[in-house]
């Protein structure tokens, strides 16, 4: 069965690009394409607020990308009909065959036909575009409609270790899936002033979530995004996340840089993008944080070396000097 109606993307699937010959590939796919990686453990979080804007798509690529050169199998998800995180790894949304959509709706479907490695090694996708905004009504008429991605997810689980989810700016039927299906919750945080209102709508639901479909939920941290070391809003943005949330807010801070909202239009994670920009540093940052979080008994160390692509620079001069006014207190406030 086709993939993609008109392959003309450099678009290929994700047993051609896993190392299987094309000899052996009469073998179904996915037990071959996946043969010498069964995880014991998979960690699936989700990067969800119920709110536009705040950094969502750009964390769930980009960790998904840092935690695939970490040689971590990483399956991510698009679960939002934007598709923004299926554009920003260079797949053209709409000559896709099938999406999640068609995994929601039927079961019968094998993930194979869906499932695809575009940019990089060890990195996955189910791909998303805007026939997903139907699932928000077909959903309703299916039996365990707020299960159907847990299904899904489980019986793919342990081909990868990672599995990230990109979730929509709203708290309907998709997201219902999204936080039955994960285990930890990473909520992303833009420095604005309105961040903690939307937050604390977003924490209610959350417990709300948890009580009635997933006990297992767990949150993960909050992650400040789109510092600008440059403004007194930022920090102090960052001191009431802080306050509220103490050690669940993540040790690493997501700066504001430039080569991060170009990233997406060239269709790469920042990291082959511009792996010497501020951006990459910090979301590498963010996903060996996470890995030792998740995985304390791993030394970094060993990761980092065996890391194939990724060649971690030390702070760029942008971030030098962004640090340095933000010691100096430079800036021009809120
Ligand atoms: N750290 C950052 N620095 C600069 N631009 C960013 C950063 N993070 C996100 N952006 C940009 O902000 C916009 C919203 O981010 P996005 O990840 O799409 O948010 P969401 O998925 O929550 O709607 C996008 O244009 C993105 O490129
Ligand atoms: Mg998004």
């Amino acid at each position: 069965m086709a993939l993609v109606t008109n392959d003309t993307s450099g678009l290929m699937r994700a047993d051609l690009l896993s190392g299987v010959s094309r000899e052996t590939s009469l073998i179904p796919s996915r037990r071959l394409f996946f043969l010498e990686a069964e995880n014991p453990m998979t960690y699936i979080i989700a990067v969800s607020n119920q709110k536009g804007g705040v950094g969502k798509t750009t964390t769930a690529v980009n960790l998904s990308s840092c935690l695939a050169s970490l040689n971590r199998k990483t399956l991510l998800v698009d679960m939002d009909p934007q598709g923004n995180a299926t554009s920003g790894l260079g797949i053209d949304k709409r000559i896709l065959a099938f999406t999640i959509y068609d995994l929601l709706l039927d079961n019968s479907l094998p993930v194979d036909n869906v499932i695809l490695n575009p940019v990089q090694n060890n990195l996955f996708l189910l791909p998303s575009n805007i026939q997903l905004i139907g699932a928000e009504i077909d959903l309703l008429n299916l039996p365990g409609k707020e299960y159907r991605l847990k299904n899904l997810l489980h019986n793919i689980h342990r081909d990868f270790e990672f599995i990230i989810i990109d979730s929509p700016p709203s708290l309907g039927i998709l997201t219902i899936n999204i936080l039955s299906a994960a285990s930890y919750l990473l909520i992303p945080v833009q420095c604005e002033y309105y961040a903690l209102e939307g937050l604390s709508l977003f924490m209610e639901t959350m417990k709300r979530v948890k009580s009635s479909f997933n006990r297992n939920l767990q949150l993960l941290g909050l992650l400040v995004t789109m510092f600008d070391s440059r403004t007194n809003l930022s920090r102090q943005v960052t001191d009431d996340v802080k306050k509220h949330f103490g050690n669940f807010v993540f040790n690493t801070l997501i700066l504001r840089n430039v080569r991060l909202s170009e990233a997406p239009s060239f269709g790469k994670p920042i990291i082959l993008y511009d792996k010497n920009s501020t951006g990459a540093h910090f979301y590498m940052q963010l996903a060996e944080e996470i890995i030792s979080k998740l995985q304390p008994n791993v030394s970094l160390d060993n990761i980092t070396n065996n890391s194939p692509s990724v060649d971690i620079q030390p702070l760029s001069q942008e971030e030098a000097s962004l640090d340095k006014e933000n010691e100096n207190g430079v800036g021009a406030g809120a």
